[in-house]
């Protein structure tokens, strides 16, 4: 085991977009462990659109990330050395040891990981990711069978598996993806049943073609200006799930609205819902015990972007907020 520990710092606050350069590698001192910590080695960084949220220099639903502190981030980690009772060499955890190759926890910090293969599903459908689109779909969505199920950000990590959940629940999926290659996947690959180019086609006029009896559930991941078309575009009684915003994330002229809130959910009787999945951690093993069972199936895909090396971190986040990513962003640390 090296004696050093490589890390990625917050260099700068970004105002705007981020860039690579708000980020600064450093090598540290291995950390020294007290009674009841446990250090871990980063084997899996996750690198969630959300990262860029924990940017701000204000508390969203966590605190900010400190300039000159190590970047927060999920992390599937490795057990090297512990002086806890509860964990030994050699396990597999989940924890939010953040952007950096080693870290010392306390043990309540931690959460075992069952080996499954690829390691790496705990971080995409058995992480908070594949439990985001299980409880938003069926417990803020509400699906059932026949109904038009709309998905933003659709060939993302939470979007490709929000619509695959729908369809096995016998929606009609359409979703909305920002190139022409994330639409082809989502059809041929996932089974949607349509899929827009947000980025080239003409949105309203696209909605109205490929959802010709409105949308029954709208998850949207991104707000802007893809909610503000659906929102015309939602079938009376419709839900929408507010699971993100993406498009307002790294921008400093973010587009707020939509407009016509609350005058066209009243009319059409739609109920609008935000949540976060932390809210719904008491049915964590029900969602984990469906997902694996589907998985196992072969009823639910799942695709990893997988970036090599702790330094690539900073150019991974960049690029997922910019739409390069197709499915589940990861760095491999130490795969
Ligand atoms: N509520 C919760 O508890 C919870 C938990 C986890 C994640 N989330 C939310 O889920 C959403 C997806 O997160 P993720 O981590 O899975 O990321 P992701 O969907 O894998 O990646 C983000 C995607 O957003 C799209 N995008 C970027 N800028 C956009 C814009 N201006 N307009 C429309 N689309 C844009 C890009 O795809 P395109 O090529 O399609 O543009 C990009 O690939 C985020 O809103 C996140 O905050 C919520």
């Amino acid at each position: 085991m090296t004696s050093r520990n490589l890390q990625v710092l917050l260099a700068r606050r970004p105002e705007g977009r981020l860039h690579e350069s708000h980020f600064a590698l450093r090598e540290a001192p291995l950390p020294v462990l007290a009674p009841g910590e446990v250090l871990v080695r980063t084997r899996y960084l996750s690198i969630d659109a959300a990262n860029r949220v924990w940017l701000f220099p204000v508390a969203s639903y966590r605190p900010p990330v400190e300039v000159g502190a190590v970047m927060d981030g999920i992390t599937l980690c490795e057990v090297v050395e512990s002086r806890d009772a509860d964990y030994r060499p050699g396990e597999l955890v989940k924890c939010d040891a953040g952007w950096q190759a080693y870290a010392a926890l306390p043990a309540h910090r931690l959460r075992r990981v069952e080996r499954r293969t690829p390691i790496t599903h705990a971080l995409s459908a058995l992480g908070p990711t594949g439990r985001t689109a299980y409880f938003g779909v069926l417990e803020i969505g509400r699906v059932k069978a026949g109904e038009t199920f709309l998905v933003s950000a659709a060939a993302g990590a939470v979007g490709s598996l929000a619509g695959q959940i729908a369809k096995l629940h016998g929606c009609r999926v359409v979703g909305v993806a920002g190139t022409d290659e994330k639409c082809r996947w989502l059809k041929e690959e996932l089974g949607f049943d349509a899929a827009i180019n947000y980025r080239a086609e003409d949105l309203p006029s696209a909605l109205t073609r490929h959802c010709p009896g409105g949308v029954d559930v709208y998850f949207d991941n991104v707000g802007g200006r893809v909610l503000q078309a659906v929102v015309y575009r939602m079938a009376p009684h419709g839900r929408i799930v507010c699971c993100g915003e993406v498009s307002v994330y790294d921008t400093d002229a973010p587009l707020r609205g939509p407009l016509g809130i609350p005058g066209i959910l009243t009319i059409r009787r739609v109920r609008m819902e935000g949540f976060l999945v932390r809210d719904h951690e008491a049915r964590r093993p029900e969602a984990d015990a469906a997902l694996g069972r589907w998985l196992d199936e072969g009823k639910l895909k799942v695709r990893e972007d997988v970036l090599e090396g702790l330094e690539s971190a900073p150019r991974a986040l960049v690029g997922l907020l910019r739409g390069e990513n197709i499915g589940k962003r990861l760095v491999s640390v130490a795969g």
